[in-house]
């Protein structure tokens, strides 16, 4: 297709199966044609919610009956709230209804949420049906629809109850980010800090200048979502995080070190019941507590700190813990966080310079004390 770039994610583990993330504007015209491609499905079960498909719905149903599919919509409540089994059990009935046969496909049309529980539903509906990812916010262009990873939240903990389960491609139309809030462009653009922190980590570079550099000659351009910017920023948030998933699927290692930030982001999340505050504020609270642990470790020095801080600023990602939320509170929703091994936590530090490690040897006076000042 013309003006679009091609993020192709490998996956060894599963004897080299490989998808695309086809990334450019105006795409969401072409599902229809892509969809026909991709699977040999009749039936489409698309898996929106109330604010997306009023955006987008008519678009995506008008390309797949064009390309001739029978299709259906399950039409959700918004919000990480929804992210539950109540959802899920909504999918799967709308599924058994329209007769979905193993050969037919599931498409996640939304955000994170949306796709999370979308491609869960299709794990484990039939066990197994094929999967199409299309993401409409920051957030899941550039993280939560690559690589595999569907879940539901638990009360007692995040994404507690998912799978490993792979599109058979990722349709990322960067024309949808005009439709979301300044907020919710945050929350995508914490995501895309982290990756930022993690760069060298990840078995990737830019030719000329560090992430952390580009981000911050280019703020002005993203906020304002220049397409070639965004394209170029989407794309090579995916580059690195395919270079990472292509090394551990599973997370059996290298893979915790997309969640940076997450440890105590997580925790947030659960403390506050998935309500008033939201991932991206969460983990942007959580990558200032990882660089707190990792400065009081002497893994990196008073400078890297500032400067990392510094760009946390720079993109207006100043949150703070609700102050309903106790640091003790935080510290026990960590226990039931998934990169526990052994039951002991594993900490991704910063070591400076974009790279990052997996640490376990993290006390519990520093973690509150982190905790403290956030
Ligand atoms: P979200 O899906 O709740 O979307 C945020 C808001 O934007 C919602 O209100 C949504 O309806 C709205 N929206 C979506 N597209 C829009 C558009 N184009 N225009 C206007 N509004 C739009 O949240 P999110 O930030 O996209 O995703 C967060 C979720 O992703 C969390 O549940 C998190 O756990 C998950 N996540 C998963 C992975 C993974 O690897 N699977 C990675 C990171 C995050
Ligand atoms: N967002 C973390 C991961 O995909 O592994």
């Amino acid at each position: 297709m013309e003006n679009t770039q091609t993020v192709k994610v490998e996956i060894p583990e599963q004897q080299g199966y490989s998808y695309p993330i086809i990334i450019g504007e105006n795409l969401l015209n072409q599902i229809g044609k892509l969809a026909k491609n991709y699977t040999k499905a009749q039936k489409l079960l698309v898996i929106t919610n109330k604010t997306v498909y009023p955006l987008y719905g008519e678009q995506v149903k008008a390309s797949l009956e064009g390309a001739n599919f029978e299709i259906d919509f399950v039409i959700l409540e918004d919000g990480e709230k929804y992210k539950n089994i109540t959802s899920l059990q909504t999918i799967w009935q709308r599924a058994i209804e329209f007769k979905l046969e193993r050969k037919d496909a599931v498409i996640a049309l939304g955000g994170g949420v949306i796709g999370d529980m979308a491609g869960f539903a299709a794990a484990t509906y039939l066990r197994g049906i094929d999967f199409i990812q299309v993401p409409t916010t920051l957030l899941a262009q550039v993280d939560s629809s690559v690589g595999g990873k569907v879940a539901i939240n638990h009360e007692l903990g995040k994404n507690l109850i998912g799978n490993f389960y792979q599109p058979k491609f990722v349709l990322t139309d960067t024309l949808t980010l005009k439709t979301l809030t300044v907020e919710e462009l945050k929350v995508g653009l914490a995501e895309v800090l982290k990756y930022a922190f993690i760069e060298k980590s990840c078995f990737c570079h830019l030719n000329t200048q560090s992430f952390i550099e580009y981000l911050k000659e280019n703020k002005d351009a993203i906020f304002a979502l220049n397409p070639d910017i965004i394209q170029k920023l989407v794309k090579y948030c995916c580059e690195l995080k395919a270079a990472v998933v292509n090394k551990d699927e599973k997370e059996s290692d290298i893979r915790a070190i997309l969640n940076f930030g997450h440890t105590a982001g997580h925790a947030i999340e659960k403390c506050s019941r998935y309500d008033n505050i939201n991932h991206g504020q969460a983990i942007s609270i959580g990558m200032k507590g990882a660089l707190h642990i990792s400065r009081a470790k002497r893994l990196i020095d008073e400078n890297y700190y500032k400067y990392c801080l510094a760009l946390l600023d720079l993109y207006k990602l100043d949150y703070k813990i609700p102050n309903s939320i106790a640091p003790e509170a935080i510290y026990q929703a960590m226990f039931n966080d998934k990169k526990i091994l052994s039951g002991k936590f594993r900490f991704i530090l910063s070591t400076g310079k974009s790279e990052v490690g997996i640490f376990s040897d993290v006390d519990k006076e520093t973690i509150l004390e982190s905790i403290k000042i956030l």
